[in-house]
């Protein structure tokens, strides 16, 4: 298994473009089962779980061209399958992002049912209950999922608790259904306006998308589209974090600060400065410490769980006390023990993390469990004395492109040891 040896202490600076938004990518490749006119997709990023996406709809038939510009066009008309087989779906639990379309558009699906994780059980009850409420049958059968509608009906629809992915499935299934659907209390993440404005280019009638109310008028048909891909702000909310934990000043361009604005707060609030304009971000750490941050991790607009790992690493070389609350997911602290074998001073009690600020952090070999730990003990073993080696990297291969070159082009002392 490949490894990162981080050479820690070098202080980041300089200017990089951020990555197109893997959140926002996995539900659009979904989306093109709906039509069966080809859809073109530019600034995907290369990352894992983008080709396990490609993977699985290539599994189903659909034929996925790339050009000379990078932009994938992608023909799902005529499937051959209907099956989201286990092997795919325990490598990328967003697998489940084929059910709606698949429901919609061909009446049936097959999905493995998605296990636990290394972040909490993260079942999709939610996913299935509101399917079922636009008329689907669903039974469990042999650890899948046997979806059927012979057409789905409208439906007012209230999720019993915010789903990102639950909301963008039922949003794909109710875009093909008869008649006008409303889901509420839905999630209202930028990716589900981004899903919204690349349905209504394909002919769908999405409306409401980014508040917690959505209405959706079903449509006989979707046509193909040209859609790029919006910046990923949890890559560049990553990136700023270097930046902040390295005394540094980086700049990431291409972002909305929009979509960052409470880990924009919490940053100013360590201490840092931050600037931003349309569309970048810049950050500069003058201070020899960063001050502590409490957060509180919830569905946006409020601060995002996949930012938590990061401000973990902000907090254990900060220069006082933080309390770090995860709402979310009822298992992401994985990175904390690892932290705490660098020399971080962190207790974890339920879903509560106590963190006092230590003077400094040494390397040493760690692990990474999930996508979101992995950037977390990188950016430990950037701030580190000493070497810091992070295993199991391929974690951090399913969400962040290029991440060494991005960093080591900042200044960073990163090297890949091969497996
Ligand atoms: N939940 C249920 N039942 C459901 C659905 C969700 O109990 O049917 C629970 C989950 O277990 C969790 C909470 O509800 O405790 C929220 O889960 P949600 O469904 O919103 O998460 P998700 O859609 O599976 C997406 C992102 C995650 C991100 C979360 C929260 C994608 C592909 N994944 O997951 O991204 O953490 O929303 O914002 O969009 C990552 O990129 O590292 C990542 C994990």
């Amino acid at each position: 298994m490949e490894r990162l040896l981080i050479k820690g202490g070098n202080s980041l600076s300089g200017k990089i473009t951020c990555s197109g938004a893997k959140n926002a990518a996995l539900p659009m490749i979904a989306a093109t089962i709906l039509c069966d006119e080809k859809v073109t997709l530019r600034n995907l990023p290369y990352l894992q779980d983008i080709t396990t996406m490609f993977e699985l709809l290539g599994s189903m038939g659909s034929e996925i061209m790339l050009d000379e510009k990078m932009d994938f066009t992608i023909s799902s008309s005529n499937l051959k399958d209907i099956e989201a087989r286990y092997e795919l779906v325990k490598t990328m639990r967003a697998s489940i992002l084929v059910l709606g379309p698949l429901l919609a558009k061909y009446g049936r699906a097959r999905i493995a049912l998605p296990g636990g994780c290394a972040i909490g059980s993260r079942p999709v009850n939610y996913h299935l209950d509101a399917l079922k409420e636009l008329g689907a049958v669903i039974n469990l059968r042999n650890g899948y999922i046997e979806a059927s509608a012979k057409k789905l009906i409208a439906a007012n629809i209230r999720f019993p608790n915010i789903t990102v992915t639950g909301t963008e499935n039922l949003m794909m299934a109710a875009s093909l259904a008869d008649g006008t659907t409303t889901l509420s209390n839905v999630a209202m993440e930028p990716e589900i306006v981004d899903l919204a404005d690349m349905l209504n280019s394909m002919g769908a009638h999405v409306e409401g998308a980014g508040t917690d109310k959505m209405t959706i008028k079903g449509v006989k048909n979707l046509s193909g589209t040209v859609f790029d891909i919006p910046a990923d702000r949890i890559e560049a909310g990553t990136y700023l974090v270097a930046a902040a934990v390295t005394k540094g000043n980086v700049t990431i361009d291409g972002i909305d600060p929009n979509r960052l604005m409470r880990v924009i707060d919490k940053l100013k609030n360590t201490g840092a400065e931050v600037e931003y304009e349309n569309n970048s971000i810049s950050l500069k750490m003058d201070l020899e410490s960063p001050n502590p941050v409490d957060i509180t991790t919830a569905p946006f607009p409020e601060f995002p769980t996949d930012m938590q790992a990061q401000f973990s690493v902000i907090n254990a070389i900060s220069n006082g006390t933080a309390n770090i609350y995860e709402t979310v997911f009822e298992n992401r602290f994985m990175h904390i023990l690892e932290l705490n074998r660098m020399g971080c001073d962190i207790i974890v009690k339920g879903n509560h993390a106590f963190i006092k600020g230590v003077n400094s952090i040494y390397g040493a070999q760690v692990m990474a469990t999930d996508l979101r730990a992995s950037a977390s003990l990188i950016l430990a073993g950037l701030c580190a004395n000493g070497e810091t080696i992070v295993d199991r990297i391929y974690h951090i291969d399913r969400g962040y492109e290029r991440i060494e070159e991005k960093l080591n082009y900042l200044g960073a002392d990163i090297v890949r040891l091969p497996s």
